[in-house]
């Protein structure tokens, strides 16, 4: 299993959308894939089930906040695998493989905190163990899945840097980056960038020092920045666009494939359970949107393959 985090601390920049639709696409060329909303606004989880369906059957036990309760109250290791979901619309819609989900919660927002709370230890080695614990907790928990279920696991990050979002990058294979491409987003990259690479390196200056077997470095990588939001004309990025895009490329890796901004058709998209990529609708403007989204999926499996 391949895990990607899908990630940007930069608030709208289409990290859901790019989720929902990345996975859908590799579910619908024969992939078995797990999403997991990690972000308290759980905006992926609705695009999946209604908010009656997901209070009446998920919120009390079936979601990634009950995972963690379970840790913060009983110091206990629940099965991450007994909160899988299978969200119905999307897998009725002629997939090869499968989408199966971890929902989010409103409330794993305090999570946060209470996670903050663990962190704290008396002497270096409570310190160390202490942060290792924490934030190896959903990378423990991925591998504890039967191997052999998914071939992917995409996670939906919040927008911000705490404890669980780290917990995603640690838990990872590689990021994928969704940015707009203006200015204040651009500097944004910098910072993950810089705030990546020091997690990093304290989690596996932790695990040097550290002579108990369980922990083992960690080496998730970008990916890629992809650009979305991109107003086209003439078949190209405006070149207000294409000049922050010349910019990022020349700091990061970036994909080729960028997503154009879609307003109407974005919009309705949650609402029918199916995203975009997976809709049956004719007309030349949706064929361009589907067409990017699937050049998408392509470019990031060539990546994949040949890492
Ligand atoms: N390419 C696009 N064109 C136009 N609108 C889009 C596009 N992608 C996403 N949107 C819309 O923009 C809004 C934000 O998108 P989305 O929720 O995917 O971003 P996000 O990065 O996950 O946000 P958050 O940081 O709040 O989690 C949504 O209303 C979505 O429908
Ligand atoms: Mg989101």
């Amino acid at each position: 299993m391949q895990t990607i985090s899908i990630i940007n601390y930069k608030g709208g920049v289409g990290k859901t959308t790019i989720s929902a639709n990345l996975a859908a696409e590799l579910a619908f060329r024969g992939k078995n894939v797990l999403v997991i909303d990690l972000d308290p606004q759980a905006s992926l989880t609705f695009s999946y089930f209604s908010v009656d369906d997901w209070r009446n059957k998920y919120e009390k036990t079936k979601t990634i906040k009950n995972w963690y309760d379970a840790f913060i109250d009983k110091d206990a290791d629940l099965d991450l695998s007994s909160l899988i979901v299978r969200p119905g619309r999307v897998n009725s819609a002629g997939l090869k493989g499968k989408v199966d989900a971890i929902c989010s919660h409103l409330a794993l927002i305090n999570v946060d905190l209470d996670l903050a709370t663990r962190l704290v230890g008396g002497s270096a080695r409570d310190l160390r163990n202490n942060y290792l614990r924490v934030h190896s907790r959903l990378r423990q928990g991925l591998a504890s899945l039967d191997p052999d279920l998914y071939h992917f696991c995409l996670i939906d990050c919040p927008p911000n840097f705490n404890i669980v979002t780290k917990n995603a990058i640690v838990a990872s294979d590689y990021l994928l980056v969704p940015t707009k491409p203006d200015y204040l987003s651009t500097l944004g990259i910098d910072q993950l960038k810089t705030h990546f690479r020091e997690l990093v390196s304290t989690y596996n200056g932790y695990v040097k020092e550290t002579d108990d077997e369980q922990w083992e470095a960690i080496s998730p990588e970008i990916l890629g920045v992809l650009f979305t939001m991109i107003s086209v004309r003439n078949g190209a990025p405006i070149s207000a666009q294409q000049q922050y895009i010349q910019q990022v490329r020349g700091q990061v890796a970036t994909l080729d494939t960028y997503i154009r901004e879609n307003k109407t058709i974005y919009a309705d998209a949650p609402e029918y359970g199916v995203p975009v990529v997976l809709k049956r609708v004719s007309g030349r403007t949706y064929e361009d949107v589907q067409d990017e989204l699937e050049e998408l999926t392509t470019e990031l499996m060539d990546k994949l393959d040949g890492k």
